[in-house]
C-alpha cells in the first residue's frame, strides 16, 4: 500500500530509464524523415490549428472547472486541461498515414517539432482551438449498470476539418486525471499503449472499423501497475497514445442521460449525432424526430452487426463489450485487453481476469445484440410514434440476419468464392471447416493464408507446399477430404456460374490472388506486441514497434522483414505461455 500512495502523487522511474538507456536514440526523425520531400498538401505544425467550429460545443459543459472526482448532471462534458509529464516526455513513433491523410500534419516536421511533441504528450503550448474536454457517460458492464463512468484518463483536445472535409476528434489517452476518473490515475503505461496505438492502425488496414492513433509518447514518469492483479504490483512507464475518431460517443453516451432522466439532453444529444453522421436521415425524417430516432437506431444494428462480423473473420476479440466501449458510429473502440485469436478456440478469452468468459471470442455476436438492446430501451423515451417503435424492433429482430449476411459474406470472400453461391451450401462450408480447425487447433489467420497460398490440385493430391505449417494439421482429420470436395466444387460452380468470360479466365491463380487479397499473412500476435514491447521497456528501443508499425500497415503483402522475424511462422515456444495483463 505505501508503493501504491507513491503513485497518487508522482515519482519517476529509478529502475529502467528510457533516456539514460544505451540503445535509446533521441531523434528517431530519422524513420519518419526517410523520404525528404514535404508530403502534399501538409502544413508544418506550428501554422496547425484545430478548428474553430466543433459541433461539440452545442452541448452543454460542465460550469465547474475545478478537477476533482465528482459526480455530474445535466451536461455532456467537464472541461479539464491535460496533466504534462512531470519527465521529458520521448516520442516512441508516429503514424505516417494518419498525420498525412487525417491532419494534413507532415511526418517528418511533426517528428521534429517541440510542439507536436507538447501537444501529443498533454504539455504546452497547444495549437489554436484546443477544446480539453473530458466526456461523461454511462455504461452497463458484464450485463450490470455501473453509473457514470465517463473519460477517466482521456482529454478530447479538439476537432479538426481536414482539406478532404474529414471530420476528426482527437483525444489524448493516458493524460492523467479527470473528474471521470474515479480511483484511477489517469495515466496509461507504455505496455498497454503500444498494443493500442499498433492494433488501431492494424485493424485498419484490415478494413474494420475503428479509432486510429497518430502518435505515442513515453517518459520516465512511473505508475504502479499489478498486471496479473496477482499482488505484484510493479513500477512502469507511462505513456500517452494521441488517437482519432470522427466521434468517441458511445452507446453509454445516451444511457447515463435516460438513466438520470435527462430527457432533453438526450434528445439535443442524439439531433447532434443523427445530423452530423446521418444527414441522410435528417433529410428523410426532417420533421419527424421520433421516425429519425428509430432509423438511426435501425442503422446502427446494421453497421453494429457488420463491425462484428469483421471481428469475427479476423479472429478479434475485443476483452470488455461494455455499453460504454461500445461507438455509437460502430467503430472498434478503446483497445485494452484484446487480442487476436492463435489457435482456433471460439471460447478465446483474452482477458485472463473474465473467468466467466462473458466475452469470449464466439459470444461477440451475442454481446453486440445485448448492446443494442440496451440501446434500443435508451432511446424508447423519444420514440413515440407506434410505427417508428415498430421500426426498431424489427431493426433489432434482423440483427442476427445482417451479421449472418456480414459474416457469411466476408467468410466466402476469405474461401476465393465469388459471391455467396447457395447460402446453406456456404454455411456448411465454413462451419465444416471452423470445426476441422477446432479440433486440430489450427492457427486461425494462417489455415485462410495457407488456403490461398496452395493450388486445391496440391491439396487434393496431399501435396503441400514445403513451408506451410498448419495445413498438415487439417489434413489429417478425418472430416477433410469430404470438405475439400464441398469447397472445390463450390470454387468450380463459382467459377462457372458467372459469365462465360469469366469461365474462360477462372483459373486457380486466381483465386488464390483474390484469397490473398483479404487473408492476412500477418496479425498482431501477443508475442509480437509483446517482443516490441520488452524491447522499448528494457532497452528504450523503438525498433520493434516500428517494423510491426510497416508490417501491419500491409498485412496481405510478403514482407521480407516480417518473414525474418517470423511473424507468419509458427509462434516461438516461449509465446505458449504468455497471458494478457488486464490492468492498462
Ligand atoms: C438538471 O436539470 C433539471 C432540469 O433543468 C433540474 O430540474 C435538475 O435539478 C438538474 N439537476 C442537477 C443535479 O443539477
Ligand atoms: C440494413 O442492411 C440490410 C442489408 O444490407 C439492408 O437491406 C437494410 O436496408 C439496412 N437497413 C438500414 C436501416 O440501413
Ligand atoms: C471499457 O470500459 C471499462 C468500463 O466499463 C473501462 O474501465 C475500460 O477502461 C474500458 N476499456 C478500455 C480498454 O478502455
Ligand atoms: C476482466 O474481467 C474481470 C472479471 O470479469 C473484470 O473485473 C475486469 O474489469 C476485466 N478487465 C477489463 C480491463 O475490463
Amino acid at each position: 500500500m505505501l508503493l501504491l500512495a507513491c503513485c497518487l502523487t508522482h515519482c519517476q522511474l529509478t529502475t529502467t530509464s528510457i533516456r539514460s538507456n544505451s540503445k535509446f536514440k533521441e531523434n528517431i526523425h530519422h524513420v519518419y524523415c526517410a523520404k525528404p520531400t514535404v508530403a502534399p498538401g501538409t502544413v508544418p505544425f506550428r501554422d496547425w490549428s484545430f478548428s474553430n467550429k466543433s459541433p461539440l460545443l452545442e452541448l452543454p459543459i460542465d460550469p465547474e472547472e475545478k478537477n476533482y472526482v465528482r459526480r455530474i448532471h445535466n451536461v455532456s462534458f467537464s472541461r479539464v486541461m491535460p496533466t504534462p509529464f512531470h519527465s521529458l516526455p520521448v516520442l516512441v513513433a508516429l503514424s505516417r498515414d494518419v498525420l498525412q491523410d487525417l491532419l494534413d500534419l507532415d511526418p517528418c516536421d511533426c517528428a521534429q517539432s517541440r510542439a507536436f511533441l507538447a501537444l501529443a504528450s498533454g504539455g504546452q503550448p497547444q495549437p489554436p482551438n484546443s477544446l480539453n474536454l473530458a466526456h461523461r457517460y454511462g455504461g452497463h458492464q458484464f450485463g450490470h449498470w455501473a453509473g457514470q463512468l465517463g473519460d477517466g484518463r482521456a482529454v478530447l483536445v479538439g476537432s479538426y476539418l481536414n482539406r478532404m472535409g474529414g471530420y476528426w476528434e482527437a483525444q489524448l489517452k493516458g493524460s492523467g486525471k479527470t473528474p471521470y476518473s474515479r480511483d484511477g490515475d489517469g495515466r496509461a503505461v507504455l505496455r498497454s499503449s503500444i498494443r493500442e496505438f499498433l492494433a488501431s492502425e492494424a485493424m485498419h488496414a484490415l478494413g474494420v472499423p475503428t479509432s486510429r492513433a497518430a502518435s505515442l509518447v513515453t517518459s520516465d514518469d512511473a505508475a504502479w501497475r499489478d498486471q496479473f492483479y496477482d499482488g505484484h504490483p510493479r513500477q512502469e512507464h507511462t505513456a500517452v497514445v494521441l488517437r482519432l475518431a470522427p466521434s468517441w460517443f458511445r452507446i453509454g453516451t445516451l444511457e447515463i442521460l435516460h438513466r438520470n432522466k435527462e430527457f432533453e439532453l438526450l434528445r439535443q444529444t442524439l439531433d447532434l449525432v443523427t445530423q452530423h453522421y446521418y444527414p441522410d436521415l435528417v433529410q428523410l425524417h426532417m420533421n419527424t424526430p421520433s421516425s429519425r430516432y428509430a432509423a438511426f437506431f435501425a442503422r446502427v444494428v446494421n453497421e453494429t452487426a457488420e463491425m462484428i462480423a469483421r471481428w469475427q473473420s479476423v479472429g478479434f476479440t475485443h476483452g470488455v463489450c461494455n455499453t460504454d466501449n461500445f461507438s455509437l458510429l460502430s467503430l472498434t473502440i478503446d483497445y485494452g485487453p484484446f487480442g487476436f485469436m492463435e489457435t482456433y478456440d471460439p471460447d478465446f478469452v483474452p482477458n485472463t481476469s473474465d473467468d466467466e468468459g462473458m466475452y469470449r471470442f464466439q459470444y461477440q455476436p451475442s454481446v453486440g445484440h445485448h448492446n443494442l438492446v440496451k440501446l434500443w430501451e435508451t432511446l424508447k423515451p423519444l420514440v413515440t410514434e407506434r410505427r417508428d417503435r415498430d421500426t426498431m424492433h424489427e431493426g433489432l429482430m434482423l440483427y442476427a440476419a445482417a451479421f449472418n449476411n456480414a459474416f457469411l459474406g466476408l467468410m466466402s470472400e476469405k474461401l476465393g468464392l465469388e459471391g455467396v453461391g447457395d447460402e446453406e451450401e456456404t454455411e456448411m462450408l465454413v462451419a465444416g471447416l471452423l470445426q476441422i480447425m477446432e479440433d486440430v487447433e489450427a492457427d486461425f489467420t494462417m489455415t485462410f493464408r495457407e488456403l490461398s497460398e496452395t493450388t486445391v490440385s496440391d491439396l487434393v493430391t496431399d501435396t503441400l507446399p514445403g513451408h506451410t505449417w498448419v495445413l498438415p494439421r487439417l489434413l489429417a482429420h478425418s472430416a477433410w477430404r469430404g470438405w475439400l470436395r464441398l469447397y472445390h466444387s463450390l470454387a468450380l460452380r463459382c467459377a462457372t456460374d458467372s459469365s462465360m468470360e469469366r469461365v474462360a479466365s477462372y483459373s486457380e491463380g486466381m483465386r488464390m490472388e483474390r484469397m490473398q487479397g483479404v487473408n492476412p499473412r500477418y496479425v498482431l500476435r501477443n508475442w509480437m506486441a509483446e517482443e516490441a514491447i520488452r524491447r522499448a521497456e528494457d532497452e528504450g528501443d523503438f525498433s520493434v514497434v516500428h517494423r510491426l508499425q510497416r508490417v501491419l500497415q500491409n498485412p496481405y503483402l510478403v514482407q521480407h522483414e516480417a518473414e525474418v522475424a517470423g511473424y507468419a511462422h509458427q509462434p516461438p515456444q516461449w509465446a505458449q505461455k504468455l497471458r494478457v495483463s488486464c490492468s492498462s
